[in-house]
């Protein structure tokens, strides 16, 4: 406990709490919840309770002398963005030992993928379809975050994305409902640990609510309009299974929802969150949100803003300043009542006692004397980040088993994410540290050492559009973002030939920079940049096997490198770790076993490509080579993703056999095994992931072509065999009906399992009424 905390000698956990140092009342025990929390209310002047629903940013806006005066003031509830135990401390002693309440304060940052150690994007750790690993990387972050003083992250982001020239494809985690809902437990259970009051865990706040990932064509910010099926299909599950798991926080979404914008929406926020999900933690908007209402369209002024947001139950207003400036007229007035302000003022002070503040406002900010240097080494947890770095690598493509390379030979690594430790770290990795990241070239040439020679250039810049780099360096998240070498194309590419030319084989590191995956970082075209695809076709001149090492936030089109290269590796960007996670791979000392969470179109004009669409009368013929006259197709290219979802090789060969049903029908409260013998045929050991997927044949309503339902990651050595068993239970057959009623309808369903969602063995079962 922090020392002066104690020296006040307030023993909050036996009787009395700071907040009661100054009345004769006794208050309740701390232990009882809602009477502490009630009692304390009771005591709030409106401007205090006001104050407890403003949740700033620390920055530029508010320089540290006035954020001071405004916490001891009751005028602030809960800051983000400081992220140190030192930045930290000052601010809860203003709020927990001078203010008149001495309410604590909460500290939030976006804790997505890693704090001090950055692991891969969340579409990188998607890949690893490993879900016990995926919750060490979450377990990690809030035990670096806790570190800092932290205790709520703006996380896990589980909108689902099907339109990937979204630029926050990076940050969620692919486009189907079942995996993304169950990576959204194991993101709760890792940062919330077995208690979000935990010293060592912070509080999940999921995001964004809701159905961000569908705004129309990809473009940040727009509009979303959706079917009432559809949504409770496939868009909602996530962020209600991280509901489910705990999560203390959600925030509002950016867009609008069929007219209404998330950050007023009354049907969405208090009737499905509140009423019939029963969510009981803390809502708060996104960053300036009640005040793009105004933009939006659906309030003139600031005070309408204000009330619709409040009353929608927008309990904490992130970055603005309405809440304050509005809420005691409104309150006033008596258009928003006594009874709507309490009810956010108790979620925030409730989500403040789950985090264990009114314990000890100083749990994670603990005594002066134990401050590490944020960013010294021993802040970070390098092996955890490279053993989930290396499963996040999907390898797409491995003609005549290029990979992986001998350590002996002569290697060309060129291209402009050969190097580049910014980008390794991705979008939002706010407090991870460019210089403590291991770049592809370091990674690989650790792994040689002296044995092999690497030979290195860059070849050509990210891009030859100096107005896309103007775009990516006005985010200025580090001294520059995107750094051109001045040399011009042709200097660029002469060195990068001449180096090629020395070597056995080349590995070519293209992409996108981080930046161009990220918020507002929407894409027109998802091909390779001009330099870059230039880059590659003179490589591929030299006639030198030329291996990919793609590095990108989002599904790219990649029909000439797919016909080109000889191998293809999606490393994503993959983190403080990532260059010698990339190395293991690229030299065999990990077999890749990642699998893509999201398919690869062909180009931008087939998108979307998810692969659960919903059946239609005309469906493209299965074979390509077949004519698809007046059948649902684009006719230039060919039908279908380039890669599609579940699609991941391996360095050793997996075969599935023998598939079979422990019976042929079932009623609904049976249940059946699907069983069948998955075999690792090749001479190396190695993980795959069998995906099991199911089919309505015939329903109420359309359903999709087929969903994932079950999915497990097993390792096996080399000739040995294991049989896999899923369970079938009426739950896995349930869906939305029109009425939108949660339930299976009797009939045939067809179950399908595979190594991927396209090659697939399937058999027909009934569930009878
Ligand atoms: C983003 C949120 C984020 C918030 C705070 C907003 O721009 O949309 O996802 O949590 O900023 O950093």
């Amino acid at each position: 406990m922090h020392t002066s905390f104690a020296l006040l000698g307030l023993v909050t956990c036996l009787t009395l709490s700071p907040a009661w140092a100054e009345t004769t009342e006794t208050p309740p025990p701390i232990d009882q919840k809602s009477a502490f929390l009630e009692h304390l209310m009771q005591r709030m002047t409106l401007e205090e309770k006001i104050g407890q629903l403003r949740l700033i940013s620390i920055g530029p806006d508010m320089p540290q002398p006035q954020i001071l005066k405004e916490i001891a003031a009751g005028r602030i509830g809960g800051t983000f963005n400081s992220i140190s135990r030192a930045e930290n401390r000052p601010l809860q002693e203003a709020a927990a030992l001078h203010s008149r309440l001495k309410i604590p304060i909460f500290f939030a940052f976006d804790v997505i993928h890693g704090h001090r150690t950055t692991f891969p994007i969340s579409l990188g750790l998607a890949s690893s379809w490993n879900l016990e690993a995926i919750q060490q990387a979450a377990r990690v972050s809030a035990v670096e975050a806790s570190g800092d003083g932290l205790d709520l992250t703006f996380a896990p982001m589980v909108d689902i994305s099907r339109d990937p020239r979204w630029g926050r494809t990076s940050e969620g985690f692919g486009e189907d409902t079942y995996l993304v809902s169950r990576i959204a437990e194991a993101m709760v259970r890792g940062y919330q640990g077995s208690s979000p009051s935990n010293a060592d865990s912070i509080m999940a706040s999921v995001k964004h609510f809701a159905l961000y990932g569908a705004v129309e064509g990809g473009r940040d910010y727009n509009v979303v309009d959706m079917s009432p099926m559809r949504m409770y299909q496939d868009y909602l599950p996530p962020y209600r299974a991280a509901i489910q798991a705990g999560a203390g926080g959600v925030m509002a979404a950016l867009n609008s929802i069929n007219g209404m914008p998330a950050t007023a929406n009354i049907w969405l926020m208090q009737d499905l969150l509140r009423k019939d999900w029963g969510f009981k933690g803390l809502v708060t908007s996104d960053h300036g949100a009640i005040w793009e209402l105004i933009r939006h369209g659906v309030a003139q002024d600031g005070r309408e803003a204000a009330k619709l947001a409040i009353k929608a139950g927008i309990s904490m207003s992130m970055h603005d300043s309405l809440y304050r400036d509005e809420l005691p007229k409104l309150i006033q007035s008596g258009e928003v009542s006594q009874k709507e302000l309490d009810a956010s003022v108790y979620e925030v002070l409730a989500a403040k006692y789950d985090m264990g503040l009114f314990h000890d406002p100083f749990r994670r900010i603990g005594e002066a004397s134990g401050d590490q240097d944020p960013k010294s080494e021993q802040r970070l947890n390098r092996e955890a980040a490279r053993q989930i770095a290396r499963q996040s690598l999907v390898l797409l493509k491995n003609e005549q088993n290029r990979l992986p390379l001998a350590k002996s030979s002569t290697i060309a690594l060129i291209g402009p994410l050969a190097d580049s430790p910014i980008d390794m770290l991705g979008s939002w990795s706010g407090a991870g540290r460019h210089q403590q990241t291991v770049t592809l070239r370091q990674g690989m040439q650790q792994a040689l050492g002296a044995e092999a020679k690497l030979l290195y250039a860059l070849g050509a810049n990210l891009t030859g559009n100096q107005s896309i780099i103007d775009y990516l360096n006005r985010f200025n998240w580090a001294e520059t973002e995107v750094n051109p070498d001045p040399r011009n194309a042709e200097q660029l590419l002469a060195e990068a030939l001449e180096v090629a030319q020395k070597a056995d084989v080349i590995v070519a590191a293209v992409g996108e920079s981080r930046g161009m995956s990220h918020e507002s970082s929407s894409r027109t075209q998802l091909t390779l940049p001009d330099t870059q695809k230039a880059l590659l076709k003179a490589l591929k001149a030299t006639g030198k096997p030329l291996v990919l090492v793609l590095m990108n936030g989002r599904p790219l089109a990649l029909e000439w490198e797919q016909e080109n290269a000889d191998a293809i590796l999606e490393t994503w960007f993959s983190g403080t770790e990532g260059g010698n996670a990339i190395a293991d791979v690229l030299f065999g000392d990990y077999n890749p076993s990642g699998k893509l969470p999201i398919s690869f179109p062909r180009s931008v004009g087939q998108i979307p490509t998810y692969y659960n669409r919903l059946r239609i009368g005309r469906p493209a013929p299965l074979d390509p080579k077949e004519p698809g006259n007046y059948t649902s197709q684009y006719f230039e290219e060919p039908n279908g993703p380039l890669y599609p979802f579940g699609h991941g090789l391996s360095y050793t060969q997996f075969q599935l056999s023998d598939m079979q049903l422990s019976s042929l029908e079932m009623t609904a409260d049976q249940s059946l095994e699907a069983r069948i013998t998955l075999k690792n045929t090749g001479d190396r050991a190695g993980e795959t992931v069998v995906q099991l997927y199911i089919r309505d044949e015939a329903a109420s309503i359309v359903r999709p072509v087929k969903e994932l339902k079950g999915f497990q990651k097993i390792q096996l050595q080399p000739g040995e065999q294991q049989v896999v068993r899923f369970p079938i239970t009426e739950e896995l057959l349930k869906f939305y009906n029109a009425q939108l009623e949660y339930k299976a309808e009797p009939g045939v369903f067809q179950v399908q399992i595979g190594l991927d969602s396209q090659q697939v063995q399937h058999q027909n079962f009934s569930l009878k009424p």
